[in-house]
């Protein structure tokens, strides 16, 4: 079974986004691919915080989470994005199942001292996600982890899709956002990143924000056994071209051009 773990951004994810990102999920299945999809939701838990009195803050791009945060994200996670995606992937035929990492202990993770009710993975229930894709379902899983003691841990979604794509040992690690992958000072994309220019990246400024865990967890990924991972945008090429020839995004790898197997590498890298 050839397992694609797509992360997919929460700006992606909006009423008017997420039918684009449902027909991406349908080319991977139709080219045989097991698909595991975790979702992000910032945008939405920023907005449902700032209704009900309550401030967002990051650190380095990841959310500081008090209890009552906590409790948003939960919400807003399962309960409206997972299963917006959830419905529009059973509107169009492909039998969805949308989990936590909560969900039978899925996901435990331990806390990331100093930001709150916020953890990074370590552990993930291999055995129970691969007898669920041997169903042929697509599962969908919000970002909320266990602590191991039936309490909640928020977690940053790209490190969770890392964790479950290491543990799977997938085929492609897609982190999906809203840039059409990591981008140098002038704006240009990146074609591919290695841990080096990552680090380097980092200390010069340039990659910021939620690009800082997102092209971490990417490198992380890496050391874990996944084959592929590509940081990229919805863009005119489909996800499955972008495996398949290349021509979209940051490929990140341990030396430039490793996992592109493409032709028309684009000529300018970090
Ligand atoms: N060098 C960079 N290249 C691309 N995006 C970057 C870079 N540095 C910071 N970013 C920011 O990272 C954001 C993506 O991370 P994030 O906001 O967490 O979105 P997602 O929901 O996809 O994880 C981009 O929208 C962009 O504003
Ligand atoms: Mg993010």
């Amino acid at each position: 079974m050839k397992t694609v773990v797509l992360k997919v951004g929460g700006r992606l994810l909006d009423e008017a986004t997420w039918p684009t990102v449902v027909a991406e999920v349908a080319g991977l299945r139709g080219r045989g691919h097991a698909v595991v999809i975790v979702h992000g939701g910032g945008p939405e838990i920023t907005e449902m915080s700032a209704r009900l009195g309550l401030e967002a803050r990051f650190v380095q791009g990841r959310r500081v989470t008090d209890p009552s945060t906590l409790a948003v994200a939960e919400m807003v996670l399962s309960g409206v994005i997972n299963r917006r995606l959830v419905g529009g992937l059973q509107r169009q035929g492909i039998s969805a199942l949308g989990l936590s990492g909560r969900d039978l202990d899925l996901i435990v993770a331990c806390r990331r001292p100093g930001l709150g009710e916020v953890g990074e993975p370590v552990h993930v229930r291999r055995e129970v996600l691969e007898a669920l894709l041997q169903n042929d379902w697509v599962v969908v899983l919000a970002p909320i982890c266990s602590d191991g003691h039936g309490r909640a841990l928020n977690v940053n979604a790209d490190e969770v899709a890392a964790a479950v794509a290491g543990a799977l040992e997938a085929e492609c690690l897609l982190l999906l956002t809203d840039t059409p992958g990591v981008l140098d000072a002038a704006g240009r994309r990146l074609p591919w990143l290695t841990p080096k220019a990552f680090d380097r990246l980092v200390q010069a400024g340039i990659i910021r924000d939620g690009m800082i865990p997102k092209a971490a967890a990417a490198v992380e990924a890496l050391a874990r056994g996944v084959r592929r991972v590509l940081i990229t945008g919805l863009g005119p090429v489909a996800l499955t071209r972008q495996i398949e020839e290349g021509g979209g995004g940051t490929w990140v790898g341990a030396d430039e051009g490793v996992g592109f197997q493409a032709r028309g590498v684009p000529d300018h890298g970090p």
